[in-house]
This record gives C-alpha cells, sequence and structure tokens, in this order.
C-alpha cells in the first residue's frame, strides 16, 4: 500500500507526528512518502494524489481549526474518493470542532474519511511563557498514535470496512470561529520582531514563515499576513525574535477554564473511528 502524509508544523509537534506515524505505517507494511505544505513555497508545489491508495492529513489546531491557510490550501485538491485519515496536535485546549470542521472540508473535496486522532504537542505559546503541554508529544503519545496507525491501516487496506463515524459538532459558528481566530493573532501574541537586534542575517525566519509575513531585513512581521505561528521564533538560530510575554494571559486561561496547570497537562490524546 502506498500512502502520502501531507502536514503542516510551525514549530515541530505535527512534524514530529507525521514522522512517528510514518514509521508505525512502514512496519506495517506501507510504502510512505511525506508532504510538507508548512510554507507558502511548499504549498505552491503540486501533489499528484492519484499515485497513492490513501492519504494522511496532519495539522496543528489553531484556535479550534487547522490553520486558516491550510483549510484553504485543502480547498484546492481532489480527494478522487480515496480514503483519508485525519490526525491533529493541539495544545492542552478545545480541540473538537477541527475534526468535524476539517471532515467538512475533506467530504467536499471527494475524500472518504476513516479515522481522526489528536495529540498533545508543547503549546506555541510557551515560548511566550505559557506552560501547556511542555514535554509533550512524549511516550505516551507515540503508543497512541501507534494504536491509531494498526487501526487506521486496517480501514485503508478493506480489512476494516467502517468510517469515521460521528464527530461532534462545534456548538460554535463558522463565523464566531473566525472571530476567535483573529482575536488570538492580534491579542495573545502580538507580533514577532527582532526589535532592532543585531543578528547573523540567515534568513531563516523568512524562509520558514508560512504566509509569507515575516521580512528577514528588518527582522518584523506583517500583521495583515502574519498567522502567530511562530515558526519564526522558534526556528531563529540567534534567538533573537521576540513576542510579549504570554505568562499573565496564561494565568487568564487557566482561571477562565477553570484549570491547573497539572490537571492540563494530565491529558491524554484520543483516537476517533
Ligand atoms: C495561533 C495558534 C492558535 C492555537 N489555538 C489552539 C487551540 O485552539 N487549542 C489548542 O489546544 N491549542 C492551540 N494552539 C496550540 C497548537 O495547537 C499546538 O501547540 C500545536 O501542537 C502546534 O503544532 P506545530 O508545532 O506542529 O506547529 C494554538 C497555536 C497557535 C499558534
Ligand atoms: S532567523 Fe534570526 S538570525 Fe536569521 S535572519 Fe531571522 S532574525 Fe536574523
Ligand atoms: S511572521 Fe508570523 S506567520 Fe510568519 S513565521 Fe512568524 S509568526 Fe508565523
Amino acid at each position: 500500500m502506498k500512502l502520502a502524509i501531507v502536514f503542516f508544523s510551525a514549530t515541530q509537534n505535527t512534524r514530529t507526528m507525521a514522522k512517528t506515524l510514518k514509521k508505525e505505517f512502514e512496519t506495517l507494511g506501507a510504502s510512505v512518502d511525506m508532504h510538507d505544505i508548512t510554507t507558502l513555497a511548499d504549498r505552491q508545489k503540486e501533489i499528484s494524489f492519484t499515485a497513492y491508495d490513501a492519504v494522511v492529513f496532519g495539522f496543528p489546531v489553531h484556535s479550534l481549526r487547522a490553520p486558516k491557510i491550510a483549510r484553504e490550501w485543502l480547498q484546492t485538491i481532489d480527494g478522487e474518493g480515496k480514503k483519508c485519515a485525519m490526525f491533529f496536535t493541539y495544545g492542552g485546549f478545545i480541540v473538537h470542532p477541527a475534526h468535524y470542521s476539517t471532515r467538512e472540508i475533506l467530504n467536499a473535496q471527494h475524500f472518504k474519511v476513516v479515522s481522526s486522532a489528536e495529540y498533545p504537542g508543547a503549546h506555541t505559546f510557551n515560548l511566550g511563557g505559557w506552560k501547556a503541554f511542555a514535554d509533550r508529544p512524549d511516550n505516551q503519545d507515540f503508543e497512541l498514535a501507534r494504536q491509531y496507525a494498526v487501526a487506521t491501516y486496517k480501514r485503508f487496506s478493506g480489512e476494516d470496512e467502517g468510517i469515521l463515524g460521528e464527530l461532534d459538532k462545534s456548538t460554535f459558528s463558522e463565523e464566531e470561529l473566525d472571530q476567535f481566530e483573529a482575536f488570538r493573532f492580534k491579542i495573545i501574541t502580538q507580533l514577532p520582531s527582532r526589535n532592532g537586534a543585531e543578528c547573523s542575517m540567515c534568513k531563516i525566519c523568512e524562509e520558514v514563515c508560512p504566509s509569507g509575513a515575516m521580512d528577514f531585513e528588518t527582522g518584523q512581521a506583517d500583521a495583515e499576513k502574519c498567522i502567530a505561528c511562530l515558526g519564526c521564533v522558534a526556528a531563529c538560530p540567534d534567538q533573537v525574535l521576540t513576542i510579549n510575554s504570554t505568562t499573565e494571559s496564561w494565568k487568564m486561561k487557566l482561571s477562565k477554564g477553570k484549570l491547573s496547570e497539572t490537571e492540563l497537562n494530565k491529558q491524554v490524546g484520543a483516537i476517533y473511528l
């Protein structure tokens, strides 16, 4: 069986899970190609799905759904009736609208979704002071990936003829979800910036930016284009790109959700069949 794993990953969590799944599917006998669609240049390359028996899609949860630019990219491809599976990495908060809304898109693009999964991943805003899932994904998440690969492989091969069952529909409308997305970008992290600091001008921040927002010469992100993925901050070898402190918003987030840090970090992932 020939599989494609298509993933978006700004700060490596989803990439780590994609690599883990590649290994697990190969152990089961599949041959697996990886397609990274994180950068603008990556998303401009055409992927021919005709060559594959099935496709696995992996995304981080950004404001309760897959990142907007990944959702837009999905709407440009055609599944030709092929089976596919989804997985998400998330930072400890609401994740279910991502499963539902991504399946809606994949169905509209003529894919048949057979399974989904969610795996804890260090929250991106930990880069500014949050403390959610600091050491995830870890071995328990990799074990869950193994179980997901086994169940998904059976569905891809037809040994199990099931497809993905009922998913919780979000109580939020698409318009409300759009508002959360806009709020997050503007308020929580503000824009990554070098703030005039000197650096080696390696250009990595511009190259990794998924939305074409970062200008390595000025070391400043464009407010209109930036999606707050913090890929530039995580990738900067000189560590000169910074955001505002997220420590206060972390306290607010915990108190609003009536959560303790310990409870939050005990969460485990899930498989949906
Ligand atoms: C803009 C933005 C919004 C996010 N929204 C959520 C969210 O709604 N729920 C959640 O649990 N985690 C959220 N996260 C955390 C990410 O889902 C998590 O850190 C993910 O593993 C990052 O994946 P990556 O390392 O592959 O980029 C968000 C992260 C970013 C950057
Ligand atoms: S990644 Fe960092 S060191 Fe490289 S150009 Fe950007 S700010 Fe400078
Ligand atoms: S400039 Fe914005 S969109 Fe680009 S990598 Fe940095 S945080 Fe992500």
